[in-house]
């Protein structure tokens, strides 16, 4: 009888044979990674903004136990400027902490504002000493959602304590990546180099995009995104009107296998909860708001992707490129 594992086992010695003869790493041959932890790790995006219907952190705990569970260590807190966010934010880090999770803030720039760096500092400096806060040493983790242009020396200033700054710049529009610790690359998805699905003559893969990073972090820490899909279909009764697709078939399996090459110090599943965007993979009927989505998403629970992310997650961490020999279960 057939089973999962050896399906995906015939699958990675598929992928494995034909990345074989792909473009090599673009660490190039031997080049040291810059740990600043001394350990991988595996964060989450997390939305903020979709939970504001939750009354306590308890309503978070089941949230942070699956996440644990798979393998996660950290949780990118995902926050917009609502009158809302400091009161789940209170909720998360306590049970966050209690959990044994840790998390850190990551600035949404659609709707904060890259004038706002003061903002964005007391933001950090706010939720510092937060027992979950993710520090390395002393440095105060954060980062972002876009946000190119913000002046990041404002917001060390504001935040009062010593910032390990992760944002999600882009290389491709110039921003000095000098003055920041690390970089978050969110297109974790094939795209035709302008945040839509590839078409003929334009068609960008997800490596090329981590390459684009490698390159301009020149050996600063890479947040490599992982994501399972991309489906949206907001229409005009909404502000946030948008409909795209991206490719997205077997890309949880290619994915997770391009990272177990690329071998990044860390690496951001995009995202626990963001219905929306349909790139959830926690759970469906953990306590949350609906902006809109729930025509396409109800029904639709992605439960799988955590269970399938299981022995990726513990070979990355292991700093091995083969997730066979920590598949310990079948399952369907
Ligand atoms: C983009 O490239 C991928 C991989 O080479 C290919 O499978 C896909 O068909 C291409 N898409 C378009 C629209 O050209």
């Amino acid at each position: 009888m057939w089973s999962i594992k050896t399906a995906l086992q015939a699958v990675a010695t598929a992928a494995l044979l034909s990345t074989a003869i792909a473009a090599p790493s673009p660490f190039g041959g031997g080049m040291t990674i810059r740990q600043d932890n001394g350990e991988k790790m595996v964060f989450c995006h997390y939305m903020i903004g979709i939970i504001y219907v939750r009354t306590s952190a308890a309503d978070y705990d089941d949230d942070m136990k699956r996440a644990k569970a798979i393998g996660i260590d950290a949780l990118a807190f995902n926050i917009g400027v609502d009158p809302y966010t400091d009161q789940q934010l209170a909720y998360a880090y306590e049970s966050a902490n209690r959990n044994g999770m840790k998390a850190f803030l990551s600035f949404d720039f659609n709707w904060y504002h890259t004038d706002q760096a003061v903002q964005v500092g007391q933001m950090i400096a706010k939720y510092a000493s937060e027992p979950a806060q993710l520090k390395f040493g002393d440095r105060v983790v954060a980062s972002s959602f876009a946000g190119d242009g913000l002046d990041v020396a404002a917001m060390r200033t504001a935040a009062d304590n010593d910032v390990w700054f992760a944002p999600n710049f882009h290389p491709e529009k110039g921003t000095d990546f000098s003055v920041i610790d690390g970089a978050l690359n969110w297109i974790a998805w094939p795209n035709d180099g302008n945040n839509k699905a590839p078409k003929p003559g334009a068609n960008v893969t997800v490596q090329q995009g981590d390459q684009a990073y490698v390159t301009a972090l020149n050996g600063k820490a890479y947040i490599a995104p992982v994501s399972p899909w991309f489906f949206t279909h907001f229409g005009p009764e909404v502000p946030y009107s948008k409909n795209w697709v991206f490719p997205s078939d077997t890309l949880w399996f290619d994915r997770w296998q391009q990272i177990l090459e690329l071998q990044p110090e860390y690496i951001e599943i995009v995202t626990w909860n963001d219905y929306g965007e349909s790139h959830y993979i926690g759970r469906l009927d953990s306590p949350h708001g609906d902006d809109g989505s729930s025509k396409w998403v109800y029904g639709f629970p992605h439960d799988a992707f955590l269970d399938m992310a299981i022995p990726f997650i513990a070979a990355f961490k292991a700093g091995a490129s083969d997730p066979a020999p920590y598949i310990t279960e079948d399952k369907m």
